[in-house]
């Protein structure tokens, strides 16, 4: 069986004040989830990750970056290192956000360099992949599946790929307000379950999370996670509110599969 798992992708939001009010709220409203039936992992901006460490050091809530750089240390000028999100405190990192893939050059192929920087470090990445709206227009969003998984995944052996999330994410359900429906988003994750299946095997398949990620609410999580090959979600907006996202949370600890 896997475990559950409920990211909130907190974006460029939040302040250092804000930050810690929200993961505060966050805690409180949370402890009583059992961490051995849900990951809970809340991914804050670089500037406010060691102030969220400290808030949630005694929780069952986790911590994770938005994204990485490959190299250890040296002279790249803005850039993050795995090294340095471990040492703030981080245990997940998302990488090839559909955002970033957007808006700042991400390609497969520096997906791929900071998805192997961020096992050897010891960090679970959380893999975006997912087709923009004029790709499922045109049929196309299983050959871009293809695509993100398997260029993405390039040279990940088995053992490493047991320690990968990978999330699904259509680029026109992110922040628009609308799903995919339940039926949407079982179709595209069982293809990657079974694209992985082909690529290594079924049982390995069998064991990787797949979460859902595309303006997730607490009114239709629950929908989501019955679904099969839906194991959590990646939550953008409804993550930046105590309300919103320990709801989702509590919502989804109580979904049997
Ligand atoms: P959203 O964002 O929930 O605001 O649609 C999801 C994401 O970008 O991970």
């Amino acid at each position: 069986m896997r475990k559950t798992i409920i990211a909130g992708n907190w974006k460029m939001y939040k302040t250092i004040t804000q930050a810690i009010e929200l993961a505060n709220g966050l805690k409180r409203e949370l402890f009583v989830l059992d961490s051995q039936k849900i990951d809970i992992v809340i991914c804050p901006a670089f500037t406010v990750l060691s102030e969220v460490a400290e808030v949630i050091a005694d929780s069952n809530i986790q911590l994770g970056a938005q994204d990485v750089y490959w190299q250890q240390e040296g002279a790249f000028t803005g850039e993050i290192s795995p090294v340095m999100i471990k040492d703030a405190g981080c245990q997940f990192v998302i990488i090839g956000h559909s955002e970033r893939r957007q808006y700042f050059q991400e390609t497969n192929e520096s997906v791929n360099k900071k998805l192997k920087a961020a096992i050897k470090y010891g960090l679970t990445p959380i893999v975006c992949v997912g087709e923009t709206l004029s790709e499922r227009e045109n049929a196309k969003t299983f050959e871009v599946l293809d695509d993100h998984i398997q260029n993405g995944l390039k040279d990940i052996d088995e053992e490493n790929l047991l320690k990968i999330v990978i999330a699904y994410e259509p680029v026109w359900a992110i922040g628009t307000g609308r799903t995919a429906t339940a039926t949407q988003a079982e179709e595209a994750q069982k293809y990657i379950r079974v694209l992985l299946g082909k690529m290594y095997n079924k049982n390995t398949a069998d064991k990787i999370r797949i979460q859902y990620g595309g303006s997730v609410k607490p009114e239709n999580i629950v929908e989501l996670l019955k679904e099969p090959d839906v194991d959590g979600a990646l939550v953008g907006g409804a993550s930046l509110e105590v309300e919103t996202f320990a709801d989702i949370v509590k919502k989804s600890s109580e979904v049997k599969k």
